[in-house]
C-alpha cells in the first residue's frame, strides 16, 4: 500500500495545470493508464489481433473489481456501463408474481431509474423514496415503501446530484426483514470509498470505471451475490455469457455459472487496458486509506464554505458524505465557467456545482477553490 499522496499526484500530469476536482464526472488521466492504452495501440500495430491476450485483459479487470469490492471474482460481471449491467439483471427478474415492486429514490442517477420504469412493460412497480424537508433521505423514509410485495430495493451510494450518503446498512435490514433484494448503484462512490458489498449486506452492485476508479469510458461492472447466481438467468444476454464461448452452439442458451452470465458481446478491450491500470492504482493505494484522505478534504471544504459564508448543500456529517461538496449557485453553469477561467475544473448538477474529491487532490486545491468561490460570491452566492 502506498500512500505517499505527493508523490502519486506526479503521476496525473493534468495536476500541473489544473486544479482538478471533478473526479465525479471523468477521473484524471494517470500515467500508467496512459502506457496501457498505448500498449494496447503497440499490440495493433505490432501484432495485429492479439487475442490471447486481450482475453486475459477482460479477466483480470474482473479479479482486479472483485478484489476493490472484496468478493469473489466468480460474482463480477465486467459490462460495458453501468447500464448494461442494470438491464442484463432486470433481464434476469420476474415481475410478474405478487412481489413485483422495486423502490428507489429520489437521489438516483437517471439510468437506476429508468432502467427499472422500464420494466412496468413486464408487471413491475416502481415507488419512489422522497427527500425529507433538511434534503436528506433517512433509512425510515423507505421503511413504508419497502413491504412483502418488494422484490428490489435499488438505490444509489453516493448522490450525484449533492454528495448525500445513504444509510445502506439501514436500508439493507428493512430489506431484509421482508425477504427484499437490494441493489446499490455505487458509481459515486467506488474508488474513492471502501465499498465492501458484502459487509453492506446488498445483494447486487453497479457502477463503472471512468470516474473514482481511474479507468476510462465505456467499461463497468455488475456485483451478484454468489448464492443468487443460480436462480437468475438474463435473457439480455450473448455468446460471451455462455458456459463455453468457444462451442459456438447455436441450439441452446447456456448461461456460464458464474457472473459472467450477465455479459454479452465481444469485451471492450481497449477500454480493459485502461480500466486494469486504474484498478491496479486504487488497490496500490488502498481504499481505506483513500477513503481517510478524501474525507479529510471534503471536511475542509465544507469548513471553508462555512467560513466565508457560503455552506454546502452536501450533509456535514461524515456518515452522510461521499467524495463531493456541491455548492449552491445563483447561476451554477455561469460559476463552473468562472471557475474554469481560474484553472479550477468542477461541473454542475442542479442549482449545484461540485466539487468531486480523490486521493490525488491536495488541500492546496481545496483552497484554491474557497479563495476562488470567496472572490466570485458577490456574483454568484445565492443569497446575494
Ligand atoms: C451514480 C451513477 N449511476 C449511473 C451512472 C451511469 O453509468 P453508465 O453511463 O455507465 O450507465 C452514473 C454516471 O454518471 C452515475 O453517476
Amino acid at each position: 500500500m502506498s500512500s505517499d499522496f505527493s508523490a502519486l499526484r506526479r503521476r496525473f500530469p493534468v495536476l500541473e495545470r489544473k486544479t482538478y476536482l471533478n473526479s465525479g464526472s471523468y477521473c484524471a488521466l494517470a500515467d500508467s493508464v496512459r502506457a496501457a492504452i498505448e500498449s494496447y495501440m503497440d499490440d495493433r500495430l505490432l501484432v495485429g489481433a492479439n487475442w490471447d491476450v486481450w482475453v486475459t485483459k477482460n479477466e483480470a479487470v474482473r479479479v482486479a473489481m472483485a478484489e476493490v469490492l472484496r468478493v469473489a471474482p466468480t460474482e463480477i460481471a465486467v459490462t460495458a456501463s453501468a447500464s448494461a449491467g442494470l438491464n442484463a439483471l432486470a433481464s434476469a427478474l420476474d415481475f410478474s408474481g405478487r412481489r413485483n415492486k422495486v423502490v428507489v429514490s429520489d437521489f438516483e442517477f437517471p439510468t437506476n431509474a429508468q432502467i427499472w420504469h422500464a420494466q412496468e412493460r413486464r408487471g413491475a412497480r416502481v415507488v419512489h423514496a422522497r427527500r425529507a424537508a433538511d434534503g436528506y433521505i433517512p433509512a425510515e423514509s423507505f421503511a413504508s415503501l419497502i413491504d412483502d410485495e418488494t422484490l428490489l430495493v435499488a438505490v444509489t451510494y453516493v448522490c450525484f446530484r449533492n454528495g448525500a450518503k445513504l444509510d445502506i446498512p439501514g436500508i439493507v435490514r428493512l430489506a431484509q426483514a421482508h425477504g427484499a433484494r437490494v441493489l446499490l448503484d455505487c458509481y459515486q462512490a467506488v474508488g474513492a470509498l471502501t465499498v465492501d458489498v458484502r459487509a453492506l449486506g446488498v445483494d447486487f452492485a453497479v457502477g463503472g470505471m471512468l470516474k473514482y476508479l481511474l479507468g476510462t469510458a465505456g467499461i463497468g461492472f455488475l456485483y451478484v451475490r454468489g448464492e443468487l447466481l443460480p436462480g437468475l438467468i438474463p435473457s439480455d444476454s450473448g455468446w460471451w455469457a455462455q458456459e463455453d464461448i468457444a462451442a459456438m452452439d447455436i441450439t441452446a442458451n447456456r448461461p456460464a455459472g458464474s457472473a459472467r452470465r450477465f455479459e454479452a458481446g465481444t469485451p471492450p478491450v481497449v477500454n480493459c487496458y485502461a480500466a486494469e491500470a486504474g484498478l491496479r492504482i486504487v488497490l496500490e493505494v488502498g481504499t481505506d486509506a483513500i477513503e481517510a484522505r478524501v474525507m479529510e478534504l471534503s471536511r475542509r471544504c465544507l469548513e471553508g464554505l462555512e467560513e466565508i459564508g457560503w455552506p454546502a448543500v452536501t450533509p456535514t456529517l461524515d456518515p452522510r458524505r461521499g467524495p463531493m461538496v456541491a455548492v449552491p449557485a445563483r447561476d451554477a453553469a455561469g460559476l463552473c465557467a468562472r471557475l474554469m477561467q481560474h484553472n479550477i475544473v468542477t461541473s454542475f448538477r442542479d442549482a449545484n456545482i461540485r466539487a468531486t474529491i480523490h486521493f490525488y487532490n491536495s488541500p492546496e486545491d481545496i483552497d484554491v477553490l474557497v479563495a476562488a468561490l470567496r472572490d466570485a460570491r458577490a456574483e454568484f452566492h445565492p443569497g446575494c
